[in-house]
This record gives C-alpha cells, structure tokens and sequence, in this order.
C-alpha cells in the first residue's frame, strides 16, 4: 500500500490508472477506521482495479465549538486495517495542502443540507460537499462508497453528484453495527463505560418505531411520540432531534410508509451520536 500526501502526486497517478483503462473506487474517510468504514472497503475491492482510500480530519466541516481538536486518530492502526482491506493507495493530505492560504470556495447543496444535522451543524455539508468535491477532483473515481450511518451525507452527495454531473457512481452501504445494536462511529471511543450502555437507547429507539411501523402504525405523530419516549428513558441522554421524513427528498410528512427515514441525534455528555432507519427495508 502506497501513501500519498500531495495532491499533484495523487491526481497525476489517478490520472495514468484512468488512462490505462484501470477502474478507481474510492472511499473517503476521517480515519480511526472501524468494521464500518472496513465494510466500506471491501466493497469497494470488489467494484473497482484499485481501491483508494482518503483519510483527512476535514476542519471546514467542523462547528466552532465540535470536535476538531480531538477527534480520535491512530494512524498505524488505520494504515494496518487499510492493508488488510487491500487498500492500493493511502491519500493523506495535511489540512494546509487542502486549503492553502487563501482558499475560498465552496460548495453548497442548498435545501437537502437544511434540516436533520444541517440545522444543528450550520455550514456541516457546505464543509463536507466541497471537501469530498476536492476529493473527487484528487482521487477521479469511477465509483464512491458511502454509508447509510450518515444518510444526509449520503443524500447531500447524490444531489450534488447529480446536479453537478460529476462523472462518479455514488454507492450507499448499509449501516454496521456492535452486537448489541448501537451503529459503529468513530466517535464512540469518547463514550465512557455507562454513556456507552446509555447510547444503546438509540437503536431501542429504532427497534420500538420499527416494531411499531410492521404491526400497521402509520401516524408519524404517534410513531414519533412513542420513539422519543424510549429515548426519554435515558435521563443522561439529550434528544437534538427525532424525525420521521422522506428518504429521498428528506422533506416532512405525517404519514409513514416504506421508504421513510427515522433519523435521530442525541447528545451523551459531550459526544454526539447519530443514527438512523429507513421503514420498511432490513435493519
Ligand atoms: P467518516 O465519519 O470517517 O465516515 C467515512 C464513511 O464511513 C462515511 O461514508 C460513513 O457514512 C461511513 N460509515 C461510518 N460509520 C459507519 C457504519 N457504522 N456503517 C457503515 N458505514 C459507516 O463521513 C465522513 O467521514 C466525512 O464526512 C467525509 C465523507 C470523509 C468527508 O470529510
């Protein structure tokens, strides 16, 4: 496994693989790898001649008051799981060689990036749409996975991949998880050992709404009263947001039916956790 840090070096490689009529997948990450991101990959081994990998703790997708400063990195332990995974190319720029003094500009995908963690982290999928634009523009895939754990992401990219007409096919992977239930993230390695078992409230939360949704309930007022109850369990939990919406467009609606997104955001202490499921398809 190769690992690249300039971009010049990176795009003219690409380049010459593209020229030899060699297909790129490609799988952009922030790192600290776990089996989500590992799930990723090696669909990615299977779609693509040469499986790229991007780990880059992008500062412009992070609020003022998040978790730049310490989000977890183990740079060995990715680099082994990547070989592993049979990752060909390591992309790992520093955040100067993405945004050299004097960058300013930016994507923005307008009404999708607006509810959901788009109203709690303003600027989020301004800071993700353009980074992964870049990525793209690096990396010039032929395919790009992306995982159901951040469903607005995912929806965010395939707006912008569509409206943009970027020559990437964007694939969507379905949401791994712990035994127990709770989505795999990065970010659990904040959790102590009582947020831990306080976060599996998430995926209760999920299973009462899933179970709820197959045995006929359809009000989405109901559905979403009974969903947060279970969170409402946990007193060390903050519910940022519950939402039933459209799977597709992200917009509201009162009436649940296959398709439709339950998404969730919580606050455990400092860490912020999110999760989601779509009615009607398997967990
Ligand atoms: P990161 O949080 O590292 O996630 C990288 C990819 O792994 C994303 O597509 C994410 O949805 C997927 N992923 C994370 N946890 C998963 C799980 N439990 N099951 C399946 N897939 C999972 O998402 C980002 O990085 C960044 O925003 C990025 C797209 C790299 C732009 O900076």
């Amino acid at each position: 496994m190769k690992i690249i840090k300039s971009i010049k070096e990176m795009q003219s490689l690409a380049l010459s693989f593209r020229r030899g009529g060699k297909r790129i997948a490609f799988v952009p990450t922030m790192g600290f790898l776990h089996d989500g991101h590992a799930s990723l990959l090696r669909e990615g081994r299977c779609l693509g001649d040469l499986l790229m990998l991007s780990i880059f703790v992008n500062p412009i997708q992070f609020g003022q008051n998040e978790d730049l400063d310490r989000y977890p990195r183990d740079m060995e332990r990715d680099c082994s799981i990547a070989a592993e995974c049979g990752v060909d190319i390591l992309f790992n720029p520093d955040a100067e060689e993405m945004y050299p003094q004097g960058f300013q500009t930016g994507v923005t995908v307008r009404e999708i990036s607006l509810p959901l963690c788009g109203a709690s982290r303003p600027g989020h999928f301004d800071g993700v749409a353009t980074v992964v634009t870049k990525l793209f523009n690096i990396v010039q895939p032929d395919v790009a996975l992306f995982g159901c754990k951040d469903y607005q992401q995912l929806a965010v990219i395939r707006r912008m991949t569509a409206d943009l007409s970027l020559p990437v096919e964007i694939v969507g992977m379905p949401i791994i998880r712990e035994a127990d239930g709770l989505a795999m993230s990065s970010r659990n390695a904040y959790l102590s050992p009582t947020e831990r078992k306080s976060a599996l409230c998430l995926f209760r939360a999920i299973t009462r709404a899933r179970n709820l949704y197959a045995a006929g309930e359809r009000s989405v007022e109901v559905l979403l009263d009974e969903t947060k109850a279970v969170i409402e369990l946990e007193p060390s939990v903050r519910i940022e947001y519950v939402e039933f919406r459209d799977g597709t467009t992200l917009k509201d609606l009162k009436v649940a039916d296959n398709g439709t997104l339950l998404a969730l955001a919580v606050k455990i202490g400092q860490t912020r956790l999110i999760d989601n499921t779509v009615l009607g398809e398997e967990l």
